[in-house]
């Protein structure tokens, strides 16, 4: 992993070289007031103000100027397990970074901020279209296609206006091309904003593609473990954090004070949970695509198409993909069954998978996808894969593919 430095005016705590592994367990000590080697759980909405009344400053709640070491007041401005997971992450991803009740509210507060006329968007997770139709209701928001240039300038795409492009994609796992983005953003003078859920600190680091704000549904790899859910926007420019930090205050959407805590224990085996669960995928896809080309395997039987990032960076796509997502390329793909009845029996021969929605936890996961989005071509799985051994994973598979061979599939 390489290592990171915080921008200059960095919000939480001095610049250093430190790599991601240690910031990750360190990057919070100067939160640390107590003696416990664990953080302590806060579960308070309001706290007392100051005993000593030449310290009582009357201030609008929107005025104030917030750090980490900010005294809370109420929880719905901040709270300390928030503030500290809002530390870590700051100094993971070399910015300000602020916390939210999901993935989704954080998209909401991105857009509400902005208040952009046009975006330019395609694909990706269906409820971010959700929310993009909302604030459409409310402002007249003009959706266009994110790979027709001609719609953006139609439609007026300027100054102002969003490029959101989220990388790797959901549900397939496959990557798009920043660089190329940013280029076409900032000849309109647009700003690019990017979902990052896929591809987490440790995997990419879109700033260096020139991102104005990257967006993470924390439910999913922060998180790690399927039990929180959390939103999260980083940004470089402190403005636009106050900005957003006043504005979350009057939409309410602020994490629990326990997800706070949980987040705080998740983020510290990020790394080593993501670069596991990242080799796992890689090998997984590698055998299945192996075993698609070979005359008379289970897997060229039942499977017809795969997707994934790792298979486009053997491709054009490699240039910029390896440049993009220099230590692997995501721990979730996607498989094309033969047939729909296929892809809907094969969760019910697998051991180890899951079948639900979500994914990033260190259990690995499988959806017959049309079970939650219903844009989807219905023979797709999509595979969140795990922190398990590859090989049992791989084995699970392949059992459960000579299972539906045997019932005359
Ligand atoms: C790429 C992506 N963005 C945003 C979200 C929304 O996140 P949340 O479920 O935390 O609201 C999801 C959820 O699956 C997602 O996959």
């Amino acid at each position: 992993m390489d290592s990171r430095t915080a921008p200059d005016d960095a919000p939480a705590t001095e610049t250093s070289t430190l790599s991601l592994e240690t910031l990750a367990i360190h990057a919070d000590d100067h939160l640390n007031k107590n003696t416990d080697v664990a953080p302590a759980m806060h579960v308070s909405t309001t706290f007392r103000y100051s005993n000593d009344p030449e310290e009582l400053r009357p201030i609008a709640d929107e005025e104030l100027e917030i750090t980490d070491s900010t005294p809370p007041v109420y929880s719905r401005l901040s709270a300390p397990n928030t503030t500290r997971l809002e530390s870590l992450l700051s100094r993971l991803t070399s910015s300000y970074a602020l916390t939210y009740s999901s993935g989704l509210s954080a998209f909401h507060a991105l857009l509400v901020y902005y208040n952009p006329r046009v975006i330019a968007i395609s694909g990706g997770y269906h409820g971010c279209h959700g929310v993009i139709s909302l604030v459409s209701k409310l402002s007249g928001l003009k959706v266009v296609d994110l790979f027709d240039e001609e719609a953006w300038d139609a439609a007026g795409l300027g100054e102002g206006d969003i490029v959101h492009v989220e990388t790797p994609l959901n549900p397939t796992g496959e990557a798009r091309d920043l660089v190329t983005f940013k280029e076409r953003a900032k000849r309109r003078k647009a700003l690019l904003t990017v979902d990052a859920t896929f591809g987490p600190p440790g995997l990419q680091d879109p700033f260096k593609q020139g991102a104005d704000v990257v967006m993470h549904s924390g439910t999913k790899y922060i998180g790690g473990h399927s039990d929180m859910l959390c939103g999260v926007l980083c940004t470089r420019d402190r403005e636009v954090w106050q900005g957003l930090w006043t504005e979350r205050l009057f939409l309410g959407s602020v994490m629990g004070s326990f997800e706070g805590w949980l987040g705080v224990r998740s983020l510290r085996t990020l790394e080593m949970r993501v670069r596991t669960q990242s080799r796992n995928a890689e090998r997984l896809v590698e055998w299945l695509d192996g075993a698609m080309k070979k005359e008379g395997s289970v897997v060229k039987d039942m499977v017809v198409e795969l997707k994934h990032a790792s298979l486009q960076a053997k491709g054009e796509d490699g240039v910029w993909l390896k440049k993009q997502m220099p230590n692997g390329y995501g721990p979730v793909f996607a498989m094309t069954m033969k047939d729909r009845e296929t892809a809907r029996r094969l969760p019910s021969k697998l051991h180890l998978f899951h079948h639900a929605t979500s994914l990033g936890g260190v259990e690995s996961l499988i959806e017959w996808r049309r079970m939650s989005d219903q844009t989807v071509d219905d023979r797709l799985m999509r595979v969140s894969v795990g922190a398990e051994n590859w090989e049992d994973l791989k084995e699970d598979l392949e059992n459960a593919f000579e299972a539906l061979k045997a019932e005359g599939r």
